[in-house]
């Protein structure tokens, strides 16, 4: 009988998932969820021969280049894959693979709150509640956005894009989207095609950000993609922050050219956030919880793990992405 094969796991996963993964495979498992440094990930390699990585864990290029030779495959517990240098891990011929379309629902509810968060402005007026700073209502009072009937633009009709488009039809919103590439009639659902970002923007009374993180969508959503939307936009975020220029973002805030802004993702999160987001009253911010639901976490940890298996079985895994 061969070995089981070993696997890395970086942080804690839920119960479900390392029962299965104790059951196939030899699990170094990450029972109290620390954060690991690159330099431990690296010494940790050495006695594994896959990895089950978070996007907590920055797989640069200096630490795949020094990851044991043993290392086969990156299967990682997300759709985003921004965290590992995908070129890096090819050039070492380490398979990477990820986890769509099992988180599309869960971010889709966390894009809804954000919208709704920041349009009727959810964080003001529940710190007004919790520190009884609220005193009196009258007509004029917390007054926001109303997005029922609006035009909901989104950047990236991907899976998650295209599920949170319908949810937003629920509000009877107005559909716009720009994509690489035009959707099929059944999945475009009746939504406005722009072949272009800019063409997008005037039309998005709330913009919703779903495009992954790569040097072409790095920055994305700067000053002037801003100056394009529609006075008084609503902002949400539920994909990276690296797609967003934060001073550009703050800047708009402030002047009112943004109405209000949703955000899941930050740059240089969790801790460096920029700090000009915690003064501000119209933001709607939560610390990157679009997946974060026992079913779609039980859900993102099977999928990584039949990526493993194919792996293993010498098959081709369902979600290579490098
Ligand atoms: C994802 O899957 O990309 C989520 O952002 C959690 O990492």
């Amino acid at each position: 009988m061969t070995s089981k094969p070993t696997i890395l796991v970086t942080r804690k996963l839920p119960d479900a998932v390392e029962a299965r993964l104790a059951r196939d495979y030899n699990a170094i498992l990450n029972p109290h969820d620390k954060l690991y440094t690159p330099e431990e990930l690296i010494e940790m390699s050495a006695k594994a021969d896959a990895m089950l990585p978070c996007h907590s864990e920055h797989l640069t290029a200096d630490v795949i280049g020094k990851l044991s030779d043993r290392i086969k495959a990156i299967a990682n517990f997300s759709v985003g894959y921004d965290h590992v240098d995908v070129a890096a891990a090819k050039a070492r011929g380490i398979i990477v693979t990820n986890t769509p379309d099992v988180l599309s629902d869960a971010t889709a509810e966390i894009a809804m709150l954000l919208m709704l968060g920041a349009a009727r402005r959810a964080s003001e007026g529940e710190r007004l509640v919790r520190s009884q700073g609220w005193k009196d209502w009258s007509p004029a009072f917390m007054v926001g956005t109303q997005v029922t009937g609006k035009r909901f633009g989104v950047i990236g009709m991907g899976r998650v894009g295209q599920v949170t488009a319908k949810r937003a039809r629920g509000f009877d919103m107005d559909v716009h989207y720009y994509n690489r590439s035009r959707l099929d009639a059944t999945r475009e659902a009746g939504a406005t095609y722009h072949d272009s970002v800019d063409s997008l923007l005037p039309n998005a009374d709330v913009l919703s950000i779903h495009c992954p993180a790569t040097p072409e969508t790095k920055g994305l959503v700067n000053a002037a993609a801003i100056e394009k939307l529609p006075d008084g936009a609503v902002i949400v975020n539920t994909s990276r922050g690296a797609v967003v220029d934060d001073d550009a973002l703050i800047a708009a805030l402030k002047s009112g050219k943004v109405a209000a802004a949703g955000l899941d993702v930050f740059n240089g999160e969790p801790v460096d956030i920029h700090p000009g987001y915690r003064d501000l009253q119209n933001v709607f911010l939560l610390p990157h919880i679009g997946s974060a639901t026992r079913e779609t976490r039980n859900a993102m940890g099977f999928r990584a793990l039949d990526n493993l298996d194919a792996i293993f079985a010498g098959r081709e895994p369902g979600d290579r992405v490098a």
